[in-house]
């Protein structure tokens, strides 16, 4: 992948972002029934079952650092964006816990999931308490009604997007009910796009910036959300597990339906027959990834994300930005897609 510009290291953009974020959300956390709080400690890694608090590394916490730079881009300090960073964070998270109920997921980042760690009951709990809190974090900042109409919009999205994943993968392989090419992206914008593309508009908005810099800003996210999708997906079929930590054809042996598969499924190549008739099998993940790339799946994946990047960079060409928070953002949005690394 081209990398846009590396102006800037982002994990020390990363790290900056979260040690600006962190004093508030910790604050916006401790205001939760004690119990729900400490779920969504562990959940962020700030602790331990139990409450007892860890130097753990949480995720890397790109959907704030997007807010925060979403501010700064807008010529206002990085400050301004908090509160959209808090709320970007909390729904996040809540949308993980639920996720991992809904995917039966038993570890995220090498620990036991919320639901394992808590239970069921208790873990849906916390995800409502983070998504009411991340409500009541944006109904006080100084764009309340605006900034929820922007909040409610991305979350109706997640909503349609996780619901089309579900759907997606009951879905035949091949045949006239096979997944497209296309409803993949819809449901990879939906899912992942909307929230980062909210985050940088929440916080474009926060710092003050007008609405087609805003809206500006939302599309970008999405089309980084796909893009940053459809790179997971080769990594999860092709990725060095030394690199990801995943096993080697980790995608192909869950059978998950991602960009690769469907592209080549519908290549209509004589390598794409062969292909069908082994996925329904579920045997030979290797051969599978062999055929895969015989019928162009992974180049056109790769072609794929390498469009919506551009996309990224025509959408942020197009409208005034600070400078430096732009390049600040596309050395993030490169660091994001080059993963392999
Ligand atoms: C989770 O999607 C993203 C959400 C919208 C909650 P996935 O189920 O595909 O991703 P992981 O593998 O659990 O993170
Ligand atoms: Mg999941
Ligand atoms: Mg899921």
């Amino acid at each position: 992948m081209t990398a846009l510009t590396s102006a800037v290291a982002a994990p020390e953009l990363l790290g900056r972002c979260r040690a600006l974020v962190r004093p508030a959300l910790e604050e916006a956390v401790g205001r939760l029934h004690p119990w729900v709080g400490e779920m969504a400690g562990y959940a962020f890694g700030w602790c331990e079952v139990g409450g007892t608090p860890v130097e753990a590394s949480g995720g890397k916490g790109v959907r704030q650092a997007l807010a925060v730079l979403g501010a700064e881009a807008a010529g206002a300090p990085g400050r301004a964006g908090v509160p959209a960073a808090v709320a970007v964070e909390l729904v996040h998270t809540f949308s993980l816990l639920h996720d991992d109920i809904m995917d039966g997921d038993a570890d995220r980042r090498r620990r036991p999931t919320v639901w394992k760690a808590y239970g069921t009951g208790p873990a849906v709990l916390a995800g409502d308490a983070l998504f009411a809190l991340a409500v009541e974090t944006l109904a006080a900042s100084p764009a309340g009604p605006e900034a929820l109409r922007l909040l409610s919009g991305a979350l109706g999205d997640l909503v349609r997007g996780q619901a089309d994943d579900l759907l997606l993968a009951a879905r035949p392989w091949a045949g006239p009910h096979r997944v497209r090419p296309g409803e993949y992206r819809t449901t990879a914008e939906h899912k992942t796009g909307a929230l980062l593309g909210c985050a940088a508009a929440l916080g474009a908005l926060l710092g003050g910036a007008p609405p087609t810099v805003v809206a500006a800003l939302d599309r970008a996210g999405r089309h980084l959300g796909i893009a940053f999708q459809l790179v997971d997906d080769v990594l999860g079929i092709w990725g060095d597990p030394a690199v990801t930590g995943k096993p080697v054809h980790g995608d192909l042996r869950e059978r998950k339906k991602t960009f690769p598969v469907l592209a080549a499924l519908d290549s209509r190549s004589p390598a794409a027959g062969r292909l069908a008739a082994l996925l329904a099998s579920g045997e030979e993940p290797a051969r599978a990834a062999a055929l895969i790339e015989e019928a162009g799946g992974r180049s056109a994946a790769l072609a794929e994300a390498r469009r919506h990047l551009a996309a990224v960079e025509a959408v942020l060409a197009g409208v005034p930005l600070e400078p430096v928070a732009a390049d600040s953002l596309r050395s993030l949005l490169d660091f994001l897609v080059r993963r392999d690394r």
